[in-house]
């Protein structure tokens, strides 16, 4: 983790990113590296830590070529961009939680103890809840994960554009996913930018905080 970044600079990641809609076509993504970003990214805090987000990497002509037709008018980027992600938000994703807290306490970050209360409470919980509320908990979780991946390509060289205009009830059926277990977040584009984003403007902190 943290081998490929060029710009490691907290200020220009954060202020000089743009949604890019137009990328340099010429340009590849090694999968070494996509995971890498992926990892980096999955640092995103979660709900008990169950890191609900999904990834599909569409890196390929067929697979640009099966998403074309779900992307309604974002088709510049998904036509140049050298990957489009999608993101889902894992309804199940109570099934790695022995695995996640077991491997704490393997790597000496989490008392034994801690685990047995820790998972007693989300085995008896997440599977319970209603289908809306672990909708909820995992879009939550795997915007945080978004963000953070978008900030992450920046520190590697690259821009991207977060979408929520795609076709949300196709996506993950187009894409061999259980439908009713992956809840569809958003997509994400990622290359060299080819065309510079536009400026935008945001709302002054008085306009969008209450002082209690
Ligand atoms: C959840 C979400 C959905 C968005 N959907 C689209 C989209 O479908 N197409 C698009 O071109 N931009 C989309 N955007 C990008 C926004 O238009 C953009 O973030 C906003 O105008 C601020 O510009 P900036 O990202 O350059 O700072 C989306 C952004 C978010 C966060």
């Amino acid at each position: 983790m943290f081998s490929n970044i060029v710009n490691n600079d907290f200020a220009t990641i954060v202020k000089e990113r743009r949604s890019v809609r137009q990328y340099d076509e010429n340009v590849k993504i090694s999968k070494e590296e996509m995971s890498e970003m992926i990892s980096e990214a999955s640092l995103a805090p979660s709900s008990a830590n169950m890191q609900p987000w999904r990834v599909v990497v569409v890196d390929t002509p067929e697979g640009k070529e099966k998403l074309r037709p779900l992307v309604r008018f974002n088709t510049l980027q998904n036509d140049t961009s050298s990957a489009m992600l999608l993101i889902f938000g894992d309804t199940q994703s109570y099934l790695y939680a022995e695995e996640i807290y077991n491997t704490a306490v393997e790597q000496g970050k989490m008392p034994a103890e801690v685990r047995d209360r820790q998972l007693e409470t989300i085995l008896s919980m997440f599977p319970t809840l209603s289908k809306e509320s672990k909708v909820e908990i995992a879009k939550i979780d795997s915007s945080l994960f978004a963000m953070q991946f978008m900030l992450v390509a920046r520190a590697h060289g690259y821009d991207t554009n977060p979408m929520a205009g795609f076709e949300t009830d196709l996506i993950a059926k187009s894409f061999d996913l259980d439908e009713g277990r992956y809840a569809p977040v958003m997509m994400i584009s990622i290359g060299k930018a080819k065309e510079a984003g536009y400026e935008s403007v945001r709302l002054a902190p008085n306009k969008i905080t209450f002082w209690r």
